[in-house]
């Protein structure tokens, strides 16, 4: 049985062990590029002993940003300084990842701790668009609904992205498939309203997604990883459930997506979600078993023996790791010392004595 600290191996990659970063908007680029923020941010969890580190989600284009803080790689000029991230993050023993992303109708926002509302264009927001012509919530606007022109150019977007990604030096990449925005959008039936092909059947409320994973598999190699990240379910009647994303993740594998990364929610506000610790696990558990897919867990994981005990019962191949990573980096470091798992390179050098 595999434990938490055990090498993961996917397509080509070497993961050193079973934590991941899971990927974690910082609000801190420039016109989409990355600054020092992120270097000391992603590099102190690598040397904190992840063995993956994941990149915040980074939009596809400039309108795809949720706000203009947002980290982009919807351009040539961002590929340079993201190319200093991952080699750090290599030089750490960790696997560098990156998660691309469009935020729909959730888009144009102020940076969260100036507080939630929408971005006017002359405060510098812009038009956003979604699946249809249904706004998120209160403060939130009405989105464009996307012309099958404009569905096609944003697939176009997605993989050139996922080009200027592996350019960056990234190994394994992460489609935002999550969270209310653009594809979860497409794909569920509470903020899809369309009555073309992209809508109303579940075969047509998916095909955006299909059709992304298929352009980025055009320039995305096949030897190296690429993963999901689905809502599992919304929490709510009549919305996507957790069979809905069973039957995704059989046809996403068939495609070649090589993970399924299970969070759920965010379609919607003011949802009652049961939150507790490991909630996610089960999404992560049935889709691994009845789609078999390897998944990652995320959600409320925080205790190293719960950690892995999720990975030796085999309810998931990864668990991802946010808050806990944020107020601790060397979580892991510390969750081998308890396990009696440190492997060998696991505590930097420079830090042995810390330790
Ligand atoms: C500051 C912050 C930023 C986040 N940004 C993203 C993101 O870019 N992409 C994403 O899929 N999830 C994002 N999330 C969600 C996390 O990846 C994770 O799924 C969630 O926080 C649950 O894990 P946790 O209980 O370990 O924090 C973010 C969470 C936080 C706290």
């Amino acid at each position: 049985m595999p434990h938490l600290f055990d090498p993961y191996t996917i397509k080509s990659i070497t993961i050193r062990n079973r934590i991941g970063v899971s990927p974690m908007c910082q609000y801190s680029s420039e016109d989409g590029h990355t600054t020092d923020w992120h270097l000391v941010h992603l590099g102190t969890r690598a040397t904190g002993g992840a063995g993956l580190v994941m990149m915040e989600a980074s939009a596809v284009t400039p309108e795809g940003r949720i706000t203009p803080k947002d980290n982009g790689i919807y351009q040539d000029s961002h590929i340079l300084k993201l190319k200093r991230i991952t080699s750090f993050i290599k030089s750490q023993g960790a696997t560098p990842a990156i998660q691309i992303a469009h935020a729909g109708r959730k888009a144009s926002r102020e940076v969260p701790w100036r507080g939630e509302r929408h971005l006017s264009n002359s405060e510098g927001g812009w038009q956003i668009v979604g699946s249809s012509a249904v706004s998120f919530g209160e403060g939130y606007e009405v989105p464009h609904p996307l012309s099958l022109n404009e569905i096609s150019d944003i697939v176009g977007s997605f993989k050139k992205a996922a080009k200027r990604c592996l350019e960056s030096g990234f190994e394994l990449l992460e489609i935002h498939a999550a969270h209310g925005y653009l594809l979860h959008s497409f794909l569920s039936p509470i903020s899809n309203h369309r009555t073309d092909s992209y809508g109303g059947s579940f075969e047509n409320r998916i095909r955006i997604l299909l059709e992304v994973v298929e352009a980025v598999k055009e320039v995305w190699p096949s030897h190296l990883p690429l993963a999901v990240r689905l809502s599992c379910t919304d929490w709510i009647d009549r919305g996507w459930t957790l069979i809905d994303s069973v039957y995704l993740s059989i046809e996403l594998k068939r495609l070649g997506v090589d993970l399924i990364d299970c969070s759920s929610g965010a379609i919607a506000p003011n949802i009652k979600i049961p939150i507790k610790k490991h909630f996610q696990v089960p999404f992560a558990e049935e889709i691994k078993k009845k789609a078999d897919i390897a998944t990652a867990a995320v959600g409320l994981i925080t205790e190293p023996k719960e950690a892995n005990n999720v990975i030796y019962k085999e309810r998931a191949d990864m668990v991802f790791l946010a808050k806990e990573l944020l107020r601790n980096p060397y979580w892991p470091i510390q969750a081998a010392q308890y396990l009696n798992q440190i492997t060998p390179g696991l505590i930097p050098l420079q830090y042995l004595r810390g330790f």
